[in-house]
């Protein structure tokens, strides 16, 4: 198999926009089929994205011999369902982000997968840029000394009222829809697990935490502590940003989670009152992140990012989670 035959569940915006584009332009797969709980909008993507097969439902999907992976960008809480469903049906899993609702689901999914012997991954895009390899090579050469604050913003204004990150029982929320995010990264760069966490939420009249400010208290092995503070709204104007602050400078990435993939990636180092920029090739992450996956499948290689990880990562968004709630009583 050279090239890998992927199905979508649902004719989600994600999948639309930017993940079936990134497949279909990529070097080692192709989307062959798509499933949607409407068909005719399916039939409509299929034939804007040149997709071959539009199955009456996601079951009949994962019942295909022709497909071999899945993409899920089902609402949050959908997530767990259909990917021990595709599991169980011998697919391989790219699943969107956050990949459950909580660390116990991620457990279960994980678990699932290998039974099954299939690859799962957590479609967390971002970190296939090559932003975040030279921002991480920038750390372990001790570009701004030691590693002590991180600091990241997700914001966004939703524009319609209804959008599943307005519900609650689809697992929505500012911090399950883009927290997610700060708090990879602040994993990702101290290469560490957070040994404390506490959370405050602004609640909407949706009953989603609709603005949310996360603290975080990472204690690395043999290296001093470092603090992150994880800050999203999906009712503030956009800007999706990191500052990485050490003991001899700060490393800022302004277009930190969704850089235009038309634009050079760009990290600025501030050093002694002096700014450099440094940049890096204009990419897009989505087409990264889906060649790593069709590398893992059709060669073996292992995923940059194991799906272990993302368990690791609903643990702390669990812990956010539980906080912000006790703080609210
Ligand atoms: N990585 C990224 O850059 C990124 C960006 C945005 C979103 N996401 C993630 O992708 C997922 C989808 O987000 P989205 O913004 O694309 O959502 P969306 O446009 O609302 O799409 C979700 C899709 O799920 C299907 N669905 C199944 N059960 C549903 C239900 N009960 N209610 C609503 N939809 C249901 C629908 O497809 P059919 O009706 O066609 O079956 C719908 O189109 C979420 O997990 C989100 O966190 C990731």
């Amino acid at each position: 198999m050279t090239t890998l035959r992927w199905g979508v569940l649902g004719a989600a915006n994600i999948a639309r926009k930017q993940v079936i584009p990134a497949i279909q332009a990529s070097n080692n797969g192709r989307v062959v089929g798509i499933a949607s709980r409407d068909k005719a909008r399916a039939e409509q993507l299929a034939q804007t994205a040149s997709i071959g097969h539009v199955f009456d439902d996601y079951a009949a999907l994962l019942a295909s011999d022709e497909i071999d992976a899945v993409y899920i960008p089902l609402p949050n809480s959908e997530h767990r369902a259909w990917t021990i469903a595709a599991a169980e049906a011998g697919k391989h899993i790219l699943c969107e982000k956050p990949l459950a609702l909580t660390a116990s689901e991620a457990e279960e999914m994980v678990a699932a997968a290998e039974r099954a012997g299939v690859i799962l991954a957590e479609a967390f895009m971002y970190r296939h840029h090559p932003v975040v390899h030279t921002v991480l090579e920038m750390l372990h050469q001790g570009v701004i000394g030691e590693l002590r604050v991180v600091r990241s913003t997700f914001t966004f204004n939703l524009s319609n009222e209804g959008d599943i990150r307005l519900s609650a029982p689809l697992g929505g929320g500012a911090l399950m829809d883009v927290g997610c995010y700060g708090v990879n990264l602040a994993r990702l760069v101290t290469g560490a697990e957070p040994l404390t966490g506490c959370g405050i939420a602004d609640y909407g009249s949706s009953g989603v935490d609709e603005s949310f400010v996360g603290a975080l208290r990472f204690a690395p092995d043999g290296r001093a502590a470092v603090v992150a503070e994880v800050d999203v709204s999906v009712r503030a104007a956009g800007g999706t940003s990191y500052e990485l602050i050490g003991t001899q400078g700060k490393i800022v990435v302004r277009q930190g989670f969704k850089p235009d993939a038309n634009e050079e990636g760009e990290i600025q180092l501030h050093q002694h009152g002096d700014v450099s920029r440094i940049f890096t090739d204009a990419v897009d992450q989505y087409r990264l992140m889906v060649e790593d996956f069709g590398k893992s499948v059709l060669l073996g290689r292992p995923l940059a990012y194991p799906a272990q990880d993302a368990v690791a990562n609903m643990r702390v968004l669990d812990m956010l989670r539980t906080a912000a709630e006790q703080a609210r009583r």
